[in-house]
């Protein structure tokens, strides 16, 4: 399976049909870096659904955000380097020992090219929240906190919003990789993204890969919404 992406957008699958999947990846192949499938498409079509699509020679995001105990944890991301996929993630508060039992089992195959991410602080999360379940930080110095004992575990980078990029990329340099979503054009629905960057913004600031589902899957011209977004990149 392919591994490099050839443009930093990821597109997301959320769609929980397999033919609407293929369909979509047959037609975009050649215009995206790579494609996320989450949750739903993996409870829905599990690990051959996701060979369905590596079929395309495309790199995949899979977006589970494991979060178990470490053993549990181990095991699933050696389960899941088998499919051979481009991104891995899990939870940074799962913490060091679930962080490092995730980095072993990647380092424990032969192709280093799979790369292991975390998430920090979901950003449906807000101060409030984060209170409420126990953290005293507020959610900017959550996040710097995790994305370090994500860093310190061996881990390769985080997902996170556009507005963290700048402090996170700020902090831990350029090869800790970033994986953001919540990307708009100006003229695209924002759908229920309420906080939204351009993807020039974004890569300027210093994201690596942008996670786009809705201004793509649901443009009546998919190919020139990518191209579009190539374009504003590039000003
Ligand atoms: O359609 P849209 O471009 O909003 O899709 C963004 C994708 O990124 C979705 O799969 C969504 O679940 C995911 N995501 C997000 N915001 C986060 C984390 C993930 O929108 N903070």
């Amino acid at each position: 399976m392919n591994k490099i992406f050839k443009n930093p957008i990821i597109l997301a699958l959320d769609f929980n049909s397999l033919t609407k999947a293929q369909s979509i990846v047959s037609d975009l192949r050649n215009h995206i870096g790579g494609v996320k499938l989450g949750m739903e498409f993996f409870n829905s079509f599990g690990p051959d659904g996701v060979k369905e699509i590596s079929k395309y020679g495309i790199p995949i995001f899979l977006d589970l955000k494991l979060h178990d105990i470490p053993v549990t944890v181990y095991k699933t991301v050696r389960k899941l380097m088998e499919l051979d996929i481009a991104i891995i993630n899990v939870h940074s508060s799962g913490g060091r020992e679930m962080l490092e039992a995730a980095a072993k089992a990647r380092g424990e195959f032969n192709d280093k090219s799979t790369k292991l991410i975390a998430v920090t602080v979901l950003t449906s999360l807000d101060n409030k929240d984060i209170k409420e379940i126990g953290f005293n930080d507020n959610s900017e110095d959550l996040v710097l906190r995790l994305a370090s004992l994500a860093k310190d575990s061996g881990l390769d980078g985080v997902v996170c919003s556009a507005k963290e990029i700048s402090l996170i990329k700020n902090k831990f340099g350029k090869n800790f990789i970033l994986v953001v979503p919540g990307i708009r054009l100006e003229e695209d629905n924002k759908n229920d993204q309420k906080r939204v960057m351009s993807p020039k913004k974004a890569i300027d600031a210093g994201a690596d890969l942008l996670v786009i589902g809705r201004p793509i899957t649901d443009s009546k011209d998919p190919k020139k919404a990518i191209d579009n977004i190539l374009k504003n990149i590039k000003q």
